[in-house]
């Protein structure tokens, strides 16, 4: 029996469209943040009574249809055929619409290979982690991440990047905590098949997190701001330019952008990024949390989370 501990990460340079599917290979790079605050535990026992898997979230039972073919590919790797017990708790602040898969999956991955006799190096389970979501290869690793888009499984995977001497923060706006409209699955190969935009978004997108990689080793905030805002718009221009056209962007959350802006013309330094909903995350230093805050409380008290980098997934309990 095996609990495992991963921490969901936010994506400065994003990950949008898959090139392989069944491989999730991704068109591009991506650099992320992994957070100290929003975290997945999860436990899993190869049982030999087991008909079937079995899969609880928060105590209730949930379907297997996503993580039985996600067991078997580790199943696979230990020549194993005996089914398992997985449970998971997310660890989110209550309906902070944050629900993310990448950590769900970073615990699944570690969880399970170690309780399944395996003993993965950080890029194996980085490798296993991308085949339940791609964003989750990249929660292994705490603080900086780059997932290096690669050609095939063995080259498509995350490793740490050096920390910053930065005191990096993100502060979370709760624009709405109601579950995704559409999901990121789904859209992401519609924008991908559709979406005039796209070609652009990968070869923009490819160079920023190149030049992410640069900005962070020179520990350059606002290059590094700067390159988060731009990926992030750029991501959701093409997902809007798709067809049929879509956007996650809600009233609050233009507000929230416009915040911001207001914010940097008044010196303070802090950059927006957005994902798969209308929630905003804010990029900015320790001791700008307090601007950032007193200019979002009129509008947005009750919803506002600020959270630090956080650390690598890790094993909690193994007998
Ligand atoms: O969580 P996934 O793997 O379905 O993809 C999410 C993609 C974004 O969160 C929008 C961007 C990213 O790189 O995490």
């Amino acid at each position: 029996m095996t609990t495992a501990r991963a921490h969901t990460n936010i994506a400065l340079i994003k990950y949008w469209g898959k090139r392989d599917a069944a491989l999730m290979l991704p068109y591009t790079s991506s650099v992320s943040l992994t957070l100290a605050d929003f975290y997945t535990d999860t436990t899993v026992v190869f049982d030999p009574a087991l008909p079937a898997d079995t899969f609880t979230l928060a105590d209730q039972v949930r379907p297997t249809t996503k993580v039985t073919p996600f067991l078997d590919l580790v199943r696979a790797q230990a020549g194993l055929t005996t089914r398992a017990r997985v449970r998971s708790v997310n660890h989110v602040p209550t309906a902070a619409g944050l629900a993310s898969s990448a950590s769900a999956y970073a615990a699944l991955a570690l969880a399970a290979s170690r309780a399944a006799g395996l003993t993965l190096d950080a890029q194996a389970l980085s490798r296993l982690a991308r085949r339940g979501s791609g964003s989750a290869t990249r929660s292994l690793f705490g603080g900086l991440s780059v997932w290096h888009r690669g050609h095939d499984d063995a080259t498509s995977f995350a490793e740490a990047l050096p920390a910053t001497t930065l005191p990096l923060r993100m502060v979370v706006v709760l624009v709405n905590a109601g579950p995704k409209p559409v999901s990121s699955r789904a859209l992401m190969a519609n924008t991908v098949a559709t979406s005039p935009y796209y070609p652009a978004w990968v070869t923009h997108n490819e160079a920023a997190a190149a030049a992410m990689i640069q900005a962070l080793a020179a520990n350059d905030f606002p290059a590094i701001g700067h390159l988060t805002e731009q990926s992030a718009m750029q991501m959701h221009a093409a997902i809007m330019a798709a067809d049929p056209a879509f956007t996650y962007f809600e009233p609050e959350t233009l507000t929230v952008w416009q915040t911001v802006q207001a914010l940097r013309a008044q010196g303070v330094p802090a950059y927006a990024t957005m994902d798969a909903g209308p929630n905003v995350k804010i990029l900015t230093l320790a001791p700008h949390v307090d601007a950032v805050q007193a200019a979002l409380l009129p509008r947005f008290a009750g919803r506002l989370m600020t959270t630090a980098p956080g650390p690598a997934a890790h094993i909690l309990e193994d007998q």
